[in-house]
């Protein structure tokens, strides 16, 4: 079933002189349950697709189709309440909280969207551990490294068992130990099923998807499942490195 669609979807951003043609008339289907990737050169619309997946940056032009709902058309508040229930997100430059304790980061979208503290605190501290980051959820943000902050971006956008997960280079920052476990934590996301559409641009990373969406100047070139003979998992992918 597909979750996730757009419709000849065009992003041109003109707020400066001259118009700049970022996405350019993108037909993308995301099946439930379906980790895709897109992958593609500096500048080519990545993050300009991802963000207006997640309603975080309007349309020029095109349709957005969430769970057959029609989402492009909705109003910024309605865009939020629909983020807090059912989208995560991981920015390409993470924005947490820089007043609340990692806990507390993570723990919000699950209060927001109407879990139990217990519910919350559970969830939490399962995230923390599989990213290894359990002895940090006391500390702020700004005493964590990049690569940390990142780990925790990304705790909180599971947080809430989103519907689907869109992530923009979720281990840019990352050495190979954290990366790997960002990798065994998406795995097994994906595997309980998880619907992930994540930016990347690492070969690692994208190995372990079951599709992967080229882009280029704004406009898909490629679009190819993943073969493999068995259902990938991070501990392979990285063996295979
Ligand atoms: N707010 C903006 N105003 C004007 N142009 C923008 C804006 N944001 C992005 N662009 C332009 O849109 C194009 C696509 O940018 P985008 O950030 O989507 O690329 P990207 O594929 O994510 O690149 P990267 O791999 O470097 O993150 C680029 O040419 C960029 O300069
Ligand atoms: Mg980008």
């Amino acid at each position: 079933m597909t979750l996730l669609k757009t419709v000849n979807l065009v992003k041109i951003y003109s707020d400066g002189g001259v118009p700049v043609p970022a996405v350019r008339g993108v037909d993308l289907q995301v099946d439930e349950g379906e980790f895709v990737v897109i992958m593609g050169p500096s500048g080519s619309g990545k993050s300009t697709l991802v963000h207006m997946l997640g309603g975080l940056d309007t349309r020029t032009s095109g349709e957005i189709w969430l769970g057959g709902k029609r989402v492009d058309t909705l109003s910024e508040s309605a865009w939020a309440v629909l983020r807090r229930r059912q989208i995560g997100f991981v920015f390409q430059f993470f924005n947490l909280v820089a007043s609340m304790t990692v806990a507390d980061n993570v723990e919000l979208p699950a209060l927001l969207a109407g879990a139990t503290p217990g519910e919350a605190r559970e969830r939490r501290e399962v995230l923390l551990g599989a990213l290894n980051l359990a002895e940090r959820a006391d500390a702020a943000p700004a005493q964590l490294s990049g690569g940390e902050q990142q780990r925790v971006a990304l705790a909180r956008a599971l947080a809430n068992q989103p519907t689907v997960l869109l992530a923009d280079e979720p281990t840019g920052n990352l050495d190979s130990r954290n990366t790997r476990d960002v990798l065994r934590l998406l795995g097994q996301v994906h595997k309980d099923g998880q619907t992930i559409v994540m930016v990347t641009h690492d070969a690692r990373v994208a190995s372990l998807a079951d599709r992967v969406v080229s882009l280029l100047d704004g406009e898909i070139v490629d679009d190819g499942r993943i073969a493999r003979r068995r259902k990938g998992n991070a501990g392979e992918v990285i063996e295979l490195r």
